[in-house]
């Protein structure tokens, strides 16, 4: 049910393995976390927790896992089912020879459930994983354990990618994926699935990215792929795994946010490296179409930047739209002259491969960005271009933000023959940036000690940073958990303004640029009302009680330089109230679920 990291091993210490794989996948989910492996004696045993993989590791202390030689492993976040022991993976059936981890959601759960309730199968947990065990059971009674999880899983409608395991047949797990990401990879002596390739790059430089429909038999040293409805073999050619598969370590940063955020300059660098033919492709495409933006949170907030960048830049007029939005238009504006450009640092976040998959239904021609080579959504796409800035372990997407616009400035510079150009600006903002950062990281501390007892904030800005405004709000709450509002300037009088008093915090973005003088008088208004205003700008002003000094940059630019001293702004604060910046509560950074 939930939208969660997965990891199988088969092979010596597979439980050791699993769980080191396991620690890689703590950004799609951490509410809690469990794992079933063979034991000595050739039982499966599972152990499980709410909590992260560190609670689990906790419980597994007295556990002795040596004689392992398969395992499956599980980290859930929570959608249908509290957060509870009894709720978290892996599933077993009434036997408890059969284990099952399982991410996405089996809609037809409930309808198997009561039949297998009728039928006497007793259940332990709320979640609709656990019916995919007990059908497995059922099956074994007259078949072997391959036959019996095809036909269990014939009977799943929804998303899954799943591993499944039975001490019966110690020497394969099996797995099938729909909509949900699974990654295989086998060499000498050993095979392993996981969620993504990060928890496989370290022993393998490739593996099978299974597509929907896909059953795999998972052996030692082999892998097979059948079609889960025919039973037929199919072949999946390998993929390397890219560079972004090597997992990262926080170095001497005390949160990988922080370290993200200091990451930017090299971050905008890396993603103006892009393969010229692609490049060039990705312009073609949209200058012979009609383009609308797919993409959610911060990703659309990018997204909104590059609505403004394509019509300044490139003449060229396109929506954005919210990828859970997207079906309930998509009928009357897609055809095969729309390009949709999907925009999303995982590849895998299930809202916007949906909208892609109804896109290309209808003839639409889909370009990724995307930061994940191998993604589902890198995948199905006509062309792709990678963000290629390396993992973001940070829930909240910090130089994958700053990757993405960097890539879309460079796009609507192609689009109109000036790609060189953009990316020698590219480089020289990315100078200008690393002599910011330790002013801004000082300021933003010293700022969240104002913040971090308020009850909201307002970011507010005009055109370009209208969308920097929405970012900046958007990272502030989802770390601080202080309620923000970005929103653009001149709408503050058409509501928002009644939210202002005394002290109210109001975080202006507002660049000396064609928008200044509208954006200052929309700050005094605000401080007409008590406002306590921080201006983000190149120009102090009378206006700001407070101001966050940024570099002259060319006007486009300055939505990229903005974001970097909010997300420091919101970083501080996060830690000033005692949260983990890189894991708000209820959130993860992969959300393979609609
Ligand atoms: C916020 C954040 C999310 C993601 C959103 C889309 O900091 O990271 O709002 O931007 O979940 O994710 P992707 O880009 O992976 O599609």
């Amino acid at each position: 049910m939930p939208m969660c990291g997965i990891t199988g091993f088969i092979g010596n210490n597979a439980a050791a393995n699993a769980l080191e794989g396991l620690r890689t996948l703590e950004y799609r989910g951490y509410d809690s976390a469990g794992i079933a492996f063979a034991t000595k004696e050739g039982r499966i045993k599972v152990v499980k927790t709410v909590g992260d993989v560190s609670a689990l590791d906790k419980k597994l202390a007295a556990e002795d896992m040596s004689a392992s030689n398969f395992a499956i492993a599980h980290t859930r976040w929570a959608t249908h089912g509290g957060v509870s022991d009894a709720n978290a993976h892996p599933h077993t059936d009434c036997t408890g020879k059969v284990a099952v981890v399982h991410n996405g959601i089996i809609e037809n759960f409930q309808a198997l459930r009561s039949e297998l309730t009728s039928r006497g199968h007793n259940f332990s947990s709320e979640t609709d994983s656990e019916v995919i065990g007990h059908l497995i059971e059922e099956n074994l009674r007259t078949m072997g354990f391959v036959d019996a999880a095809l036909a269990a899983f014939r009977r799943l409608e929804g998303s899954y990618a799943i591993l499944a395991a039975y001490e019966g047949s110690p020497d394969a797990l099996v797995a099938a994926k729909n909509q949900s990401p699974l990654v295989l990879s086998a060499g000498d002596g050993f095979a392993a699935a996981a969620s993504d390739p990060v928890p496989l790059a370290k022993c393998s430089k490739e593996g099978l990215f299974l597509e929907d429909g896909d059953f795999a038999i998972i052996k030692k040293g082999s892998l097979e792929v059948l079609d889960l409805r025919t039973g037929k073999k199919v072949g999946r050619k390998p993929i390397v795994f890219g560079t972004g598969s090597v997992f990262s370590d926080k170095q001497e940063y005390p949160h990988f946010m922080l370290k993200e955020i200091y990451e930017a300059p090299a971050a905008i660098r890396l993603a103006a490296m892009q393969e010229p033919a692609a490049l060039e492709k990705a312009a073609r495409l949209v200058r012979e179409n009609r383009v609308v933006f797919v993409a959610c949170g911060t990703s659309r907030h990018a997204s909104l930047v590059g609505r403004y960048l394509f019509n300044r830049i490139g003449g060229k007029f396109c929506e954005v739209v919210v990828a859970s939005e997207f079906p309930y238009i998509a009928k009357n504006i897609v055809d095969d002259d729309l390009l949709v450009i999907a925009v999303s640092q995982s590849g895998e976040t299930a809202d916007v491969i949906e909208g892609v998959k109804i896109a290309k239904a209808r003839g639409a021609k889909v370009l990724a960005i995307t930061n994940v080579v191998g993604s589902s959504l890198d995948r199905i796409s006509d062309c792709a271009l990678h963000l290629n800035c390396g993992p973001e372990i940070g829930v909240a997407a910090t130089k994958t933000f700053v990757a993405q616009l960097s890539l879309l400035y460079l796009l609507a510079s192609t689009v109109v023959g000036k790609k060189d150009d953009e990316k020698r600006k590219l480089d020289e903002v990315s100078r200008i940036l690393e002599n910011s950062l330790p002013g801004w990281d000082a300021v933003g501390r010293k700022l969240s000690q104002r913040l971090a007892k308020e009850p909201a904030a307002y970011f507010i800005a005009r055109g370009p940073n209208f969308p920097t405004a929405l970012e900046g709000a958007l990272k502030f709450k989802e770390i601080t958990y202080i309620h923000a509002e970005g929103m653009a300037a001149g709408e503050l009088k058409h509501g928002t303004l009644a939210l202002i008093s005394k002290g109210t915090p109001v975080i202006a973005i507002c660049p000396n640029d064609y928008t200044h003088a509208e954006t200052i008088s929309n700050v005094m208004e605000t401080a007409a009302r008590g406002a306590f205003v921080i201006g983000c700008s190149d120009e102090p002003n009378s206006a700001f009680d407070e101001l966050i000094a940024v570099p002259k940059v060319e006007e486009h630019h300055f939505p990229l330089v903005f974001s970097i001293p909010l997300q420091f702004l919101a970083y501080h604060t996060a830690v000033l109230r005692k949260n983990n910046p890189d894991r708000p509560r209820n959130l993860a950074k992969s959300v393979t679920v609609k």
